[in-house]
């Protein structure tokens, strides 16, 4: 049970390095305000300046903010995007970088219930991709898999627009949505795009931060139990965080290949080391699964899209000698 989430902000420099941002110390957020959002002042060496957030003037022009929502079922996060114009429910994933949307050409179960990306509709916006054969596969770490094919549409959120984002139109599936959520907006690094390694067509936010779209090449989420939550693209939602100083940042950890063993980026998944944790207030040393190329730290993935903290056997199991088993049955 877990009531209080976490607050991440993603920070992209897309040409040097890449940072995760989390709150040190949460200062419950006041009455949400839409109007209210900040623009930063400066990034540089990673190190991010506030603005004069009182000065709601000089909000940043190139930047969004739209609400978050907890879906009924505690799954998903969800936000409201608009494609080829029409809004869809999308639930937010760090843990994946494409776009998709089930389509009117699903007809298993699952899909009965969600609003559809409607393939007759003939929207003047779509444009095919290799005679919509281009397959789209993505699965999930519970077994659950989407099925369908790549195209290209007018994406946006709130007024930030992409034309001809590749998004996959899913044509199968037994992903269960609840909410009338159609669809996942992955928010991962391109190299773990499907569609960017098939069409090379770069996800949302990666193709917003390349045109130069975004004041600041960055995303925050702010995330609770309720609607009170926040995506922010290109800024930072000033009613949330309302002291740069309040951000911790962290080094996203590459992988291999890297440099110039490569041309393709190092930087994969939202990932940072896991230096410690604690558990009923005794601390405890996580140990690494995996050697590391330069370290072996135990490493730790931002994943909105999951709900729960997991960890490899060996970590959890040491809540047994901290915790009294007797207080409470531990399945
Ligand atoms: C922020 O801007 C307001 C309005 O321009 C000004 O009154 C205030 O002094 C500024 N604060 C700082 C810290 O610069
Ligand atoms: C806010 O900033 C803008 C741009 O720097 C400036 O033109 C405007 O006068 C400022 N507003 C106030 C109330 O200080
Ligand atoms: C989207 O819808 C709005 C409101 O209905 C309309 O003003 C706008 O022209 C539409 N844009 C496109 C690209 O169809
Ligand atoms: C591709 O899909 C679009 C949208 O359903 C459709 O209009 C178009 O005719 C399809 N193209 C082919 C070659 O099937
Ligand atoms: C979902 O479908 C995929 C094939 O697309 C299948 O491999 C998987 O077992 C299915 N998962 C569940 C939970 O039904
Ligand atoms: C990928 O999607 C295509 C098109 O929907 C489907 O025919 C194919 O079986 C899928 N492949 C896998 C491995 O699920
Ligand atoms: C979107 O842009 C239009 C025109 O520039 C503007 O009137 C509107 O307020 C903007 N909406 C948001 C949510 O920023
Ligand atoms: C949202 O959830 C938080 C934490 O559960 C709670 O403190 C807050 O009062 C809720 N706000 C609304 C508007 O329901
Ligand atoms: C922001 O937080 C830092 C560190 O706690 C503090 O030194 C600074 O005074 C704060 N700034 C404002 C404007 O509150
Ligand atoms: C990197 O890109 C350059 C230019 O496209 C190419 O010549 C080189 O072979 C590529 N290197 C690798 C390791 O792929
Ligand atoms: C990580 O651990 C492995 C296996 O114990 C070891 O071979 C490797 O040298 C270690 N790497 C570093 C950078 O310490
Ligand atoms: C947590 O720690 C407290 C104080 O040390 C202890 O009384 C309590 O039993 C612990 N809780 C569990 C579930 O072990």
């Amino acid at each position: 049970m877990f009531s209080v989430l976490p607050f991440v902000v993603a920070l992209a420099f897309l040409d040097a390095c890449f940072a995760v941002g989390t709150l040190k110390r949460v200062q419950p957020p006041s009455v949400r305000s839409l109007e209210g959002r900040s623009g930063l002042e400066s990034i540089e060496n990673g190190v991010v300046n506030w603005g004069n957030s009182s000065n709601s003037s000089t909000t940043a022009q190139n930047s969004a903010i739209v609400p978050v929502v907890l879906s009924d079922d505690g799954q998903t996060y969800y936000t409201v995007i608009s494609v080829a114009n029409i809004s869809f429910r999308i639930g937010l994933d760090t843990g994946s970088a494409d776009l998709w949307l089930i389509s009117s050409a699903c007809s298993t179960s699952e899909c009965s219930k969600v609003p559809k990306y409607q393939l007759d509709y003939h929207s003047p916006t779509f444009v095919p991709v290799n005679n919509n054969q281009t397959a789209f596969n993505v699965s999930f770490a519970d077994g659950t898999a989407a099925n369908g094919f790549i195209a290209l549409e007018t994406v946006q959120v709130s007024n930030l627009t992409v034309a001809q984002q590749g998004f996959g139109a899913v044509t199968s599936s037994n992903i269960t949505f609840d909410d009338d959520v159609s669809g996942i907006l992955g928010l991962g690094f391109p190299r773990l795009s499907d569609i960017s390694q098939s069409i090379s067509s770069a996800p949302y936010f990666a193709q917003l931060a390349q045109r130069g779209q975004l004041d600041y090449p960055l995303f925050g989420l702010s995330l609770t139990q309720n609607t009170s939550g926040s995506l922010t693209l290109g800024a930072v939602d000033g009613s949330v965080v309302n002291n740069i100083s309040l951000i911790e940042w962290n080094e996203v950890v590459p992988f291999a290949p890297f440099g110039s063993e490569s041309n393709a980026s190092s930087y994969l998944q939202w990932t940072i080391p896991l230096s410690g944790l604690s558990v009923n207030g005794t601390a405890l040393t996580p140990i690494p699964t995996y050697p590391g190329a330069t370290s072996n730290n135990s490493l730790a993935l931002f994943d909105v899209g999951t709900s729960g903290i997991f960890g490899p056997y060996q970590d959890v199991s040491m809540r047994d000698t901290v915790l009294d088993t007797r207080a409470y049955h531990i399945p």
